[in-house]
C-alpha cells in the first residue's frame, strides 16, 4: 500500500504562536498562496475566535486558495466553532479544527473538568462542527501525555460522532520516537472503528525531537503530519515541513506512503518567505533549507562530490528549491530578459503595474550593483510587494551624516497620509539616529525588539537586508527593507514596521 501523507501546514496558526513571529493579514495571504504553490495539503491559517484580525485573516486566505484545504482551529465551544465555521465559508474546500485536552494534568489543572465532561464535550463539538463542514478535525490536545485507554474511548467516540482525521498532538514535546509510534500504532490497532479516519500527528520540539517523532508515527500508520516551514512554531517550534516531506521522499524504501503531489522546488523559496516576514532567519546548518546544507568544504568531500556526487549527497539541492544564484542581469538587460528570469525563478505579479514597478527597481539597482543575481530578483519582488499593500507612512528621502569622532545626525523626510514631514535627529550611530528622526515624526510609542541586518548576496556591493520587530501595547509586527545601503534599508524596514503597528487593522498576538 503506498497512500499519499497528508502534508498539513500549520505556520500560519503555531508558528504565528512563536514569541514575535506576528503576521499580517496580508502576509498570511502571501504565505498561504506559497503553500498552495507547493501542493500542501492542508493549510491552517489561524484561530478565527482569537480576536477580529485573526477572524479576517483566515477569512482573507480562505478566499484566496483555491487548490488546497484551508483550516480555521476551534476549542471544544460553540461560539469558537461558529466563527471558525464563518471565517471559512468562502473556502472552495475548509476544514474545522477543534480541540479539548484530554491528559489528567491539563484536565485538573487547566480545565478543572472530570474526564467525562471532557469525553461529552469533545463529542459535542465535533457534532456541532459537522453542521458547517463535514471536514472535522479533533485534536486531544497534550495527548502524548494522556492515558491511552481514556484516549481510545475519546477518540473512538469524536470518531463515531463525525471526525474525519484526528490527530494526536505531544504538545509539550515530551515523547520520544520509538515510544510515540507505538503509541499511534497502539491507538490505530484498539480503536474499532480507527479506518473511519485518518490519523495525524503534531509534534512539538521540545527535546528537538519533532521531526524523529512525527516519521516514527507515520511508519507506524500516522497518514497526516501536522508542520511548519522552518520548524517555526510555539516555544522550541513544530515538525519541519521541509524535514517531514523529504525525509519520507528521500527514503521511499522505509516509508509505505508518498509525498509525490508536493512540489518540494518551492521549499526554499517558502522558506526564505517566511523568514523574511517573521524575521526568524534559518541557522545556516539547518537540514534543507540552511544555505550550509548542501555546501561541502572539507576536501575529500569535495573530491568525492566532484567525482560522483552521490558519495556525499543524499539529496540534490535543485530539487528542493535552491537555484546557482546565477548572475543573471545587468545595467543593460532589457524588460524581456528581465520577466523570462522573474518567471524560471516562479515570481509572479498581480498586474502589469506590479511587473512594471520590480522593472523600475531593478533598473535602479543595476546603476549602484553591476551584477544582479537571483537572490536580488527575489529582494526587489519582497519591496513590490510590501508597497502594494499601500502604506500610510513612505520614506522619501533619508541624509545620514557620520564621521569619525562626531555624532551621528539624520535628516529625514516621510509622506504621512499624503503629507511631507521633515525632521532632523542625533544618534549613537547612524541606525539609531535615523530612527530617532523618524520617531520624532511619528511618536509611535513603540518598542524595538529586534534589529537583524543580513546581506542577500556576497560582496560590498550586496543588498543589505534589514528586518526590525516592534512591539506595542502587547501587539508585535515585522518590518523588511532592502537597500544597497543598510542605513536605508533599515530605515525602510523601520518604516514598514511602523505602517504596520499603526495601521488600524493589526492584529493582536494570538499569545496576548
Ligand atoms: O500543540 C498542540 O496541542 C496544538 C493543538 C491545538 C493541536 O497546537
Ligand atoms: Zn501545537
Amino acid at each position: 500500500m503506498n497512500d499519499k501523507l497528508i502534508i498539513f501546514d500549520t505556520t500560519l496558526r503555531d508558528g504565528e504562536q512563536s514569541p514575535g513571529a506576528s503576521m499580517t493579514k496580508d502576509e498570511k495571504v502571501r504565505i498561504a498562496k506559497a503553500l498552495e504553490k507547493m501542493h500542501v495539503d492542508v493549510i491552517e491559517a489561524g484561530f478565527p475566535i482569537a480576536s477580529p484580525g485573526d477572524f479576517d485573516a483566515v477569512k482573507a486566505v480562505a478566499d484566496a486558495v483555491k487548490d488546497s484545504t484551508v483550516c480555521g482551529l476551534a476549542r471544544a465551544l460553540d461560539k469558537d466553532i461558529d466563527r471558525a465555521g464563518e471565517a471559512l465559508k468562502g473556502a472552495n474546500s475548509g476544514r474545522i479544527h477543534t480541540f479539548i485536552a484530554t491528559s489528567p494534568i491539563h484536565m485538573k489543572m487547566k480545565l478543572r473538568m472530570q474526564p467525562e465532561d471532557v469525553l461529552a464535550q469533545a463529542v459535542h463539538a465535533v457534532t456541532h462542527a459537522r453542521q458547517y463542514t463535514d471536514n472535522v478535525e479533533f485534536s486531544p490536545e497534550d495527548a502524548g501525555r494522556s492515558e491511552l485507554d481514556f484516549l481510545c474511548r475519546v477518540l473512538e467516540a469524536v470518531i463515531d460522532a463525525g471526525a474525519t482525521t484526528v490527530n494526536i498532538p505531544d504538545t509539550v514535546g515530551y515523547n520520544v520516537p520509538q515510544q510515540f509510534g507505538n503509541l499511534i500504532g497502539q491507538l490505530i490497532e484498539r480503536i474499532p472503528n480507527s479506518d473511519k479516519a485518518v490519523f495525524s500527528v503534531h509534534c512539538h520540539n521540545d527535546l528537538g525531537l519533532a521531526v524523529a517523532n512525527s516519521l516514527s508515527a507515520v511508519i507506524n500508520g500516522a497518514r497526516q503530519v501536522e508542520c511548519t516551514i522552518n520548524g517555526l512554531g510555539e516555544r522550541a517550534g513544530n515538525a519541519a515541513l521541509e524535514e517531514i516531506v523529504m525525509g519520507v521522499h528521500t527514503r521511499k524504501d522505509v516509508f509505505s506512503c508518498n509525498v509525490s503531489h508536493i512540489d518540494k522546488t518551492q521549499i526554499v523559496p517558502a522558506s526564505r518567505l517566511v523568514a523574511g516576514i517573521t524575521g526568524f532567519a534559518v541557522q545556516p546548518n539547518k537540514a534543507i533549507v540552511g544555505v550550509n546544507a548542501f555546501a561541502h568544504e572539507s576536501g575529500i568531500h569535495q573530491d568525492g562530490v566532484l567525482k560522483s556526487r552521490e558519495t556525499y549527497e543524499i539529496m540534490r539541492a535543485e530539487d528542493v528549491g535552491w537555484t546557482t544564484n546565477r548572475m543573471v542581469l545587468g545595467k543593460h538587460s532589457g524588460r524581456n530578459a528581465f520577466k523570462s528570469r522573474l518567471k524560471e525563478l516562479g515570481i509572479s505579479f498581480d498586474s502589469e503595474e506590479e511587473l512594471n514597478e520590480t522593472f523600475m527597481r531593478f533598473k535602479d539597482l543595476a546603476d549602484k550593483k553591476h551584477e544582479i543575481y537571483d537572490d536580488d530578483l527575489q529582494a526587489l519582488a519582497t519591496a513590490t510587494n510590501l508597497d502594494a499593500e499601500n502604506e500610510s507612512i513612505k520614506l522619501v528621502a533619508l541624509k545620514v551624516c557620520s564621521e569619525t569622532g562626531e555624532t551621528p545626525n539624520a535628516e529625514v523626510t516621510l509622506k504621512v497620509d499624503g503629507e511631507e514631514k521633515h525632521a532632523v535627529h542625533p544618534g549613537g550611530g547612524p541606525v539609531d539616529a535615523a530612527f530617532q528622526a523618524i520617531n520624532s515624526i511619528l511618536q509611535s510609542n513603540t518598542v524595538l525588539q529586534l534589529y537583524s541586518v543580513n546581506n542577500i548576496t556576497t560582496g560590498t556591493d550586496s543588498q543589505g537586508e534589514v528586518t526590525v520587530r516592534l512591539e506595542k501595547a502587547g501587539r508585535i509586527v515585522n518590518g523588511q527593507g532592502a537597500d544597497t545601503d543598510i542605513v536605508i534599508a533599515s530605515a525602510k524596514a523601520y518604516v514598514n514596521a511602523l505602517n504596520k503597528i499603526m495601521a488600524p487593522e493589526v492584529r493582536q498576538h494570538p499569545q496576548v
